[in-house]
């Protein structure tokens, strides 16, 4: 674990200076990621948002505090988890990635994967859902689904979960994320034989929903 530590600890140090996209010109920081190095469960969200970019750490805003309660809820805390974006910098404005920022920071990501070997990953939402996925299906089908997939150069239980900011604007999807997160504590335990639930998505919600309150 030392070593872990310490290569994940050289790797933010690179990180912070990366200039791979147009993002570099009007971050305040790059936000890395936090927890501990050896997470089982790492969280993988969109981008920084305002406070994020402020403060350096991913999930400090209105959408961290939901994700803290979640998390709660199931018994975990956020010293138990590694969370990081898709993007390391925050779009101006809080845009939606593009296409070509989500291909300049990939590698970030994928080696973040590699150094931190979690069980599972959990995706917030589309951006990170379709990423890690390699899959064009959109979150509103696959949530709740876990698939086993070679990240990092190790297969890795992916588990796609609607964005917590989903809530923030449509409250019945509460429910949603909270039936979602429940699966989570199993998942970590029982990685080598679960299956897909085809029936564990409940209410359709509005993919459209999941943005802008970062
Ligand atoms: N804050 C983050 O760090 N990431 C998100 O995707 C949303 C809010």
């Amino acid at each position: 674990m030392l070593a872990d530590t310490a290569l994940l600890e050289a790797f933010a140090a690179e990180v912070a200076g990366c200039t791979r996209c147009v993002l570099s010109e009007t971050r305040t920081q790059v936000v890395f990621g936090s927890g501990p190095p050896d997470a089982a469960l790492m969280f993988v969200g969109e981008a920084p948002g305002f406070h994020e970019d402020k403060r350096g750490v991913p999930f400090v805003g209105a959408a961290g505090k939901l994700l803290d309660k979640l998390l709660a809820e199931i018994g975990m805390t956020r010293d138990q988890v590694y969370v990081v974006n898709v993007l390391k910098c925050r779009p101006p404005g809080n845009r939606d990635p593009k296409v070509d920022e989500i291909e300049a920071c990939q590698s970030h990501l994928f080696h973040q994967i590699e150094l931190i070997q979690p069980t599972v990953v959990a995706t917030l939402g589309n951006f990170a859902t379709k990423l890690l996925s390699g899959s064009p299906e959109g979150i509103t089908k696959v949530h709740g689904q876990e698939q086993h997939v070679d990240l990092g150069g190790s297969s890795v239980l992916l588990y796609p979960i609607f964005h917590p900011a989903a809530a923030l604007y449509t409250p019945r999807m509460l429910d949603v994320l909270k039936a979602d997160f429940a699966r989570l504590p199993a998942l970590l335990g029982v990685t080598g034989s679960v299956t897909p639930l085809p029936d564990a998505a409940p209410a359709a919600a509005d993919e459209t929903t999941q943005l802008g309150l970062f």
